[in-house]
This record gives C-alpha cells, sequence and structure tokens, in this order.
C-alpha cells in the first residue's frame, strides 16, 4: 500500500475536523494547459459573446460591476432566448468592493395567490408532470425585472439611467441577432416545444420549422416590452399593457397568474450564505436556492480530505466527493424550502462539526447505497442565530448572476404581443412526497406549492474570498447539476492549483442520491470509472454538464473562463 493511501486510511478513520492541506495557488502561465482571458480594468463572463461585449462597454464607459450585469441581464434576454430571459428569474450575488459588502438578491419566481398544495396532481392523487412542466399553471409570477431593477437603484453607480442600460438590448431585439451556433442548436432542439404555441411560432419559426443558422432573429414585440420598462420602470412590465398580456396568455394556457400577482411582486435582498474551505471564505446564494448551502456543506465535507495530494479526478477524489454529494442532497430534499414559509437550517447544515458527523459515515473504499442515506439532523448543529454570468469591475465590485425560466425556452409560450417567454418554474416544487420533478430531484413539505411560495432551487452565483479580497466569481446553469458544477469548480482551483479555463475545462461528475448513479462526463479515463465501479458506483457517461462563466482576480489581474461546452460563450475584458 503506499503511504498516501495508508494516510489516507488514518484519516478516514479518525475523521479530523479538516484536513489542513497547503493550497496550491491557481497556475496562471507556464504549465498552465490552457489559458483564461486576461484584463485589468474589467470583465464579463457569459454564455453570449454579444452580451459580454455590451456589460463591458458599460464599464468603459465607467459604469460599475451592478450597471454592466443590468445591461448584459436585459441583453441575454434577446441573445440567448433559452435561458435568458424577462418572464422568469434567478438569484444575483452583488459584492461592493467599499464596503467589503456582499448582498444577495433573491429573484425567484413565485407561485400565484391560487396556487394550491395539490395543484400538479391528478385527479387520483399522482403527480401529473404535465401539469408541472407544459400547462399555464407551471408559471411562476416573474422576478427578473423586479431583481435586475433592484439591483440597479441600490447599488448602480448612479452614472446610467435603466434606459441607456436597456438601449443595447431593445437595439438586439428591434434589429434582430443572427441566428447561428448555439441559437440554432437550441432552436432545433425545442421545436415541440415552441410549435404549440402562434405567438412562440410566429417570432421563433418559419412555417413548420425552427429558425436555422442563417436566418435572423427579429423580437419586435419584445423591443417593444424592453421600452415599456425603459420608460416605466418595473412598473412598465408589473402594471399595465405588459401585465395584462401577460396574464391573458397564462390564463388562456390554463394558469392561475393574476393581475394581483404581478402588481405584488417583489424581488428581495437577504444575507448570503457564508463558509470557509481550506483557508478561502465561500460566499453563496442562500435559500430559496439550496445552491449555497450544499455548495458549502459539500465543500465542508471534503474539507478533511487531502484531495491536493489524493489527485484530480482519481478515483479516489471522485469517491469521496461523490459520497458527500449523496449526503448533501438527503439533506436537500428534507430540509430546503422557501425560508418565508420554512425554517431551514441553514447554520446546522453549513456547519463545520455536522460535516465532520457525516464525515465519519463515509467509507473511502465503498459507496453508500442510496437507500441507505436518509437526511442527518441538523438541529443540534444550529444556532441562534440557467444561464449564469460574472462581472468584474476595476474597483473589485463583483456580480455574479444565474437566472433561468426553467426548461430551455421555459414553458415555450411567449405572451402573446409581448416577444418575452414565460416559465416553467413551478416545476421545481415538490409536487408530491417521493415524486421527482424534472431534474429527479424529490422533495416534501418544506418546497410543498402554496400560494405567494418561491420554489426551491439549485441556482448557485458564488464568491470566494482570500483575507477579504475578492478571489472567484462564478456560476453555471445545469438543474441540478449547478451546485456540484460550481462545488468541482472551487476545489480544481484550490485543491489543485487549476487555473480558471483548466478549472472550467475539466471533466465533470455529478451525484443526487437518486437516481442512484454517479454521472461522469466523456474524458475519464476507463481505469478510473472501473475503479468507481469496484467501490460499488454505477457510473453513466452523459452529456455534458453545466456551463461555467468563471473569473478569478489575483494582484489586480482579471483572468476570465467562458466555459467551452456551448457555443457562444465569452470572456471580454478591457
Ligand atoms: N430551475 C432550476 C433551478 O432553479 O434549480
Amino acid at each position: 500500500m503506499k503511504l498516501s493511501a495508508i494516510f489516507f486510511c488514518a484519516l478516514v478513520v479518525a475523521a479530523p475536523l479538516a484536513y489542513a492541506q497547503v493550497a496550491p495557488e491557481p497556475i496562471i502561465s507556464g504549465f498552465a494547459r490552457t489559458l483564461p482571458v486576461t484584463a485589468r480594468n474589467g470583465m464579463v463572463v457569459s454564455q453570449d459573446e454579444q452580451a459580454s461585449r455590451i456589460g463591458a462597454e458599460i464599464m468603459k464607459a465607467g459604469g460599475n460591476a451592478v450597471d454592466a450585469a443590468v445591461a448584459t441581464g436585459f441583453a441575454l434576454a434577446v441573445t440567448l432566448p433559452r435561458a435568458g430571459n424577462l418572464g422568469g428569474g434567478g438569484f444575483m450575488l452583488v459584492h461592493l468592493a467599499q464596503q467589503k459588502k456582499t448582498i444577495a438578491i433573491d429573484y425567484r419566481e413565485t407561485a400565484p395567490a391560487a396556487a394550491r398544495r395539490d395543484m400538479f396532481l391528478d385527479a387520483n392523487g399522482k403527480f401529473a408532470p404535465e401539469k408541472s412542466q407544459s400547462s399555464g399553471l407551471a408559471v411562476g409570477t416573474p422576478g427578473t425585472v423586479a431583481g435586475l431593477t433592484l439591483a440597479l437603484e441600490r447599488y448602480g453607480s448612479g452614472k446610467f439611467t435603466l434606459a441607456q442600460l436597456l438601449a443595447p438590448a431593445i437595439a438586439l431585439a428591434r434589429d434582430g441577432v443572427a441566428v447561428e451556433g448555439d441559437l440554432a442548436t437550441s432552436l432545433g432542439e425545442i421545436r415541440a416545444r415552441i410549435a404549440r404555441y402562434p405567438s412562440s411560432r410566429a417570432i421563433f419559426m418559419r412555417g413548420d420549422a425552427p429558425l436555422r443558422a442563417g436566418d435572423r432573429l427579429v423580437q419586435s414585440d419584445l423591443a417593444a416590452s424592453l421600452e415599456r420598462i425603459a420608460r416605466d420602470g418595473a412598473a412598465g412590465f408589473y402594471q399595465g399593457e405588459t401585465a395584462q398580456k401577460i396574464v391573458a396568455s397564462v390564463q388562456g394556457a390554463g394558469g392561475a397568474m393574476t393581475l394581483e400577482d404581478l402588481r405584488d411582486y417583489r424581488a428581495v435582498a437577504r444575507e448570503p450564505v457564508r463558509g470557509s474551505y481550506r483557508g478561502h471564505d465561500i460566499v453563496s446564494m442562500p435559500p430559496p436556492s439550496s445552491g449555497g448551502v450544499h455548495v458549502i456543506q459539500i465543500l465542508n465535507m471534503l474539507e478533511g480530505w487531502p484531495l491536493g495530494e489524493l489527485g484530480q479526478n482519481s478515483a479516489a477524489t471522485l469517491h469521496l466527493m461523490a459520497e458527500a454529494m449523496k449526503r448533501a442532497y438527503a439533506d436537500r430534499e428534507i430540509w430546503l424550502g422557501d425560508p418565508d414559509f420554512v425554517k431551514v437550517p441553514v447554520a446546522g447544515l453549513t456547519s463545520k462539526t455536522y460535516a465532520a458527523q457525516l464525515r465519519k459515515t463515509i467509507s473511502a473504499d465503498r459507496a453508500t447505497p442510496s437507500r441507505d442515506i436518509s437526511a442527518g439532523d441538523p438541529a443540534p448543529y444550529e444556532s441562534d442565530q440557467t444561464t449564469h454570468y460574472s462581472v468584474v469591475d476595476k474597483d473589485g465590485n463583483a456580480v455574479a448572476n444565474t437566472y433561468t425560466l426553467n426548461f430551455s425556452y421555459g414553458l415555450g409560450l411567449v405572451a402573446d404581443g409581448t416577444g418575452i417567454l414565460l416559465n416553467n418554474e413551478l416545476d421545481d416544487f415538490a409536487a408530491i412526497e417521493g415524486a421527482a420533478n424534472a431534474f429527479g430531484l424529490r422533495g416534501g413539505g418544506a418546497n410543498a406549492p402554496e400560494p405567494r411560495k418561491r420554489p426551491l432551487s439549485s441556482m448557485s452565483p458564488t464568491m470566494v474570498f482570500r483575507n477579504g479580497e475578492l478571489e472567484i466569481v462564478t456560476g453555471t446553469p445545469g438543474g441540478s447539476r449547478i451546485i456540484t458544477t460550481v462545488l468541482q469548480i472551487i476545489s480544481n482551483m484550490i485543491d489543485h492549483g487549476m487555473n480558471a479555463a483548466e478549472a472550467s475545462e475539466a471533466v465533470r461528475v455529478h451525484h443526487q442520491l437518486y437516481p442512484e448513479e454517479l454521472r461522469v462526463e466523456r474524458g475519464l479515463s476507463i481505469d478510473t470509472i472501473r475503479l468507481l465501479e469496484a467501490k460499488g458506483h454505477v457510473v453513466r457517461q452523459q452529456r455534458a454538464m453545466g456551463s461555467a462563466q468563471t473569473i478569478h482576480r489575483a494582484d489586480g489581474v482579471l483572468y476570465g473562463a467562458a466555459d467551452t461546452r456551448q457555443a457562444g460563450t465569452a470572456a471580454v475584458g478591457y
């Protein structure tokens, strides 16, 4: 047995609180296998080059990271319609360098006031996924416009009006964008979803076929909707013509949203969830996202093992990661929900002591069958107390923003006369105990549908700090795989000294307890897969996971990595 293996076994038995591994600094050049984009003044990393460029231009013209994030967010609603949105919701972390303060903006969609606990069940009391995924009942009251305008009002530089930040998006919607790359691919993949609705066909299809490479996507109604926001602020979306048209379309599709639901919607500024990993401070999204809680919980478990020595993507490391992931997802199922409706034991779930207890249940040699894992009891450790983009400006202010329509193009329904695609986010509720949503995630009462409640999310916009200085801004789309992708970006950089580009390129794995399988991307060696199988894992190779958009900041220089798993992503700096 190799010395490191003996040492490792001893560590498993002793289950220390944290293994004092010396964290290597990410390699910027020299031995690096692939390099990030560098900039000194400001950078936007997103899933669309035009949107990244628009944000970078705003900073070049004197705006701060929040101004840039608002312009990028509205631009993505035009250029990346499968996820960028006005008709969905999300989560934003804002870091203000001078105040040394980080704020979490929750602009998650809410269930309408008419929501009922059994709203997604059939007449026999069985889960009816067509209701939560493919009908107007699936549409949550959108939060994006409230979230972006709140961010601008409270944390923008004051140098730009909302109308100025909307102008590039309005021009792109009115003049049209070229259909190519990811836009062409994604439209080709969701034909059935948009073909059901004449209002969507008129925009995204020509005849019976979706627009394809070489076509132009012109969104005149969307331009007019954006102009109403430019003129009237958030009220230009939540009241008046746009609101009336959204409600008419949702109700026409069998949904229950009313004008009052839209009028009453509010984005909420919350305290982020905080943790640490090998001397770095982790700041992430609190409930109603499960993202930050579980990124920190898994890191806490992993901190007890010397992952740097065990090796990046070695079977030993991946086994421990998978086991930690499984335990976190067991807790997610039971404990997580909208904190305005249920008490979520955040402090307990993110406590190092609780993680040490969970770590004791992990064997270095054998995968624990999923049926033998259930939620733990974090209460004793509780004290009283689906596109992402990252932005950093020259002063070290930063934004990590993840927002979504849930499925690609959401419900597929454009609210007639608005150009606005509507979400099907309410599928993220647990329709009934034991039933899995579209991402295979299960849940219970804490995440049951209720009037005006926010469904649980996995979105994990995250920032990492060292000695109070901003170091990493990251996040990703990917449904249930968001949490584990963000986790692996952080571990790759902190445990293995990878730069942002290498950390992003590396093969990803994912385990969420159920289904009982360790998903791996292509590129993991067959030897590693055999070793994992020998430990009892059911390994399944699957399509690429996530699209992480990461900025690493070191010595005042910005290093950006736009995930290469999808076409069109770009890190743009100046
Ligand atoms: N709709 C996916 C999520 O919020 O996690």
